[in-house]
């Protein structure tokens, strides 16, 4: 999958199990009515433990200007350690996880159902809260971060 382009998010959670954020391009909605969203984090992630525990999560959808947070949830470190809140704004969400400050779109889930698969597990979240601004979306293509630029331009 690395080999096509596929839009970048951070999916943060907070609660018991503590306040963390992990940086994935494996999120796709799963369900309109009820609306419900899916993403698979390695079980091997500091987040993933957290998630489940919480019980709550926010899908952030990165922006192009985002690309410092995406390393930093990445577990790359650069101004801020990783994994540290510090290298963005945000605001708490309804359901328990936190909403980046300029994110394209935010989905404030509860976590509904969960799947092992290999390495992953998928979860799935019941969307409680949606948070739209205006923005271009990143793209992460071949190990790197892109902006989208179109190939036709409709008059
Ligand atoms: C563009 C991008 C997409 C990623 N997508 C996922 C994903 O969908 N699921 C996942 O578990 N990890 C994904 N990762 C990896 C995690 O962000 C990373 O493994 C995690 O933050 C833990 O860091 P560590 O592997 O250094 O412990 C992605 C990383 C990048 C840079």
């Amino acid at each position: 999958m690395g080999h096509v382009a596929a839009p970048v998010a951070v999916i943060t959670t907070d609660g018991p199990a503590g306040r963390l954020g992990i940086t994935v391009s494996s999120v796709t909605s799963a369900s309109a009515d009820p609306p419900m969203m899916m993403a698979c984090i390695n079980r091997r992630s500091p987040a993933f433990a957290a998630i489940i525990e919480n019980g709550c999560f926010v899908i952030n959808m990165l922006s192009h200007d985002h690309v410092g947070v995406a390393e930093n949830f990445a577990g790359r470190a650069g101004v801020f350690p990783a994994f540290d809140f510090g290298c963005a704004a945000w605001k708490p969400g309804q359901a328990g996880g936190w909403l980046l400050d300029g994110a394209l779109a935010s989905f404030d889930c509860t976590l509904e159902q969960s799947v092992d698969v290999g390495t992953h597990r998928v979860i799935i979240g019941g969307v409680q809260h949606t948070y739209l601004q205006p923005a271009m979306t990143l793209l992460h293509f071949r190990r790197a971060f892109h902006r989208p630029e179109p190939v036709l331009h409709n008059s």
